[in-house]
């Protein structure tokens, strides 16, 4: 998958992957698009912001979209690898099973890329949980439903962790022909590779450190950069207390999200995206698998 280009992302690409999406066996929902005036919790801002609710998504996260492009273009019957602890490992997990494959979700994503490839070796294929273009192309699926509610919105918020999610609905608004939309990306201060990588004009890591690990990659993705590249206004940055605040916000408005899945929306609240009065905004929450214990740590 390393030498695919941006180019191979076109239109006719992402309506092909939103179909095998959409009839997979994997039960995937098209989730709801819901206006923040819906949870009546008061926001001191001014815009209209809407919730594209994905923590309610099957396994708890977008990620069971991409997973099920992946899982449809391999050949059934293979056995598959990935290193995921999070999200992109329960999804990988919930497909092995409804395709009919077996695998292994081996080690968290800081682990050594070198123990991979011993079970490449062992004729297992190793899938990628963010630098995969069919794992893009079935995220993209996201931003398509966006679209099919509200066809033309001022500005779409993201967040991005490898990039993969952020890189295919960024590509399917602008491929869409949503020329005049603002399409944001959302980083944790402690791990910003995308950010990086834009100043830097390559695919860069760091030493990622986040109470959302979830957008904590070691990497920034080489096709997820390249996409985000071209269709990406700027990568914004949030602490970990935004963070941590935004996901109580969601909690008293009645919504469980994940940090991960909050920082769109910290960086919303926080004003860190420009212009923004007026405006139809849409925030992807991104997955909601969090538990009690966690949630017991956030602040009031
Ligand atoms: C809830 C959630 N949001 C966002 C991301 C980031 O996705 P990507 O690596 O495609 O940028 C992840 C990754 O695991 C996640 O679990």
């Amino acid at each position: 998958m390393g030498e695919v280009s941006a180019d191979a992302v076109t239109l006719n690409l992402l309506r092909e992957a939103m179909e095998t999406v959409r009839s997979s066996p994997l039960g995937i929902i098209n989730t709801p698009l819901i206006p923040w005036c819906q949870t009546t919790l008061p926001l001191s801002i001014d815009c209209n912001i809407f919730l594209k609710l994905e923590n309610m998504q099957r396994t708890g996260s977008f990620k069971i979209r991409g997973v099920a492009n992946q899982f449809t273009k391999r050949p059934k019957g293979l056995h598959f690898v990935t290193m995921s602890a999070g999200n992109y490992g329960k999804s990988f997990a919930y497909a092995l099973k409804h395709y009919e494959s077996k695998g292994k979700v081996v080690m968290p994503e800081t682990a050594p890329v070198s123990r991979a490839n011993l079970l490449q070796e062992d004729k297992m294929i190793f899938l990628h949980s963010y630098d995969d273009l069919d794992l893009i192309a079935g995220h993209a699926s996201l931003g398509m439903e966006v679209l099919e509610v509200n066809s033309d919105p001022d500005v779409v918020v993201v967040c991005c962790g490898g990039g993969g999610l952020l890189a295919g609905v960024a590509a399917a608004i602008k491929l869409s022909g949503c020329a005049k939309t603002r399409i944001y990306g959302v980083e944790p201060e402690g791990a910003c590779t995308m950010y990086k990588s834009f100043i830097e004009k390559k695919p860069v890591g760091m030493d990622a450190k986040s109470i959302a690990s979830g957008l904590a990659p070691p990497f920034a993705g080489r096709l997820p950069y390249e996409l985000c590249q071209r269709y990406v206004e700027a990568i914004v940055l949030v602490s970990d207390q935004e963070i941590k605040a935004a996901v109580s916000t969601l909690y008293k408005s009645g919504l469980v999200v994940e940090a991960s899945g909050s920082a769109a929306f910290a960086a919303i609240v926080n004003n860190k995206i420009p212009e923004l009065e007026g405006k139809n905004v849409v925030c992807i929450i991104s997955g909601g698998n969090i538990g009690k214990d966690e949630l017991a740590d956030f602040p009031d």
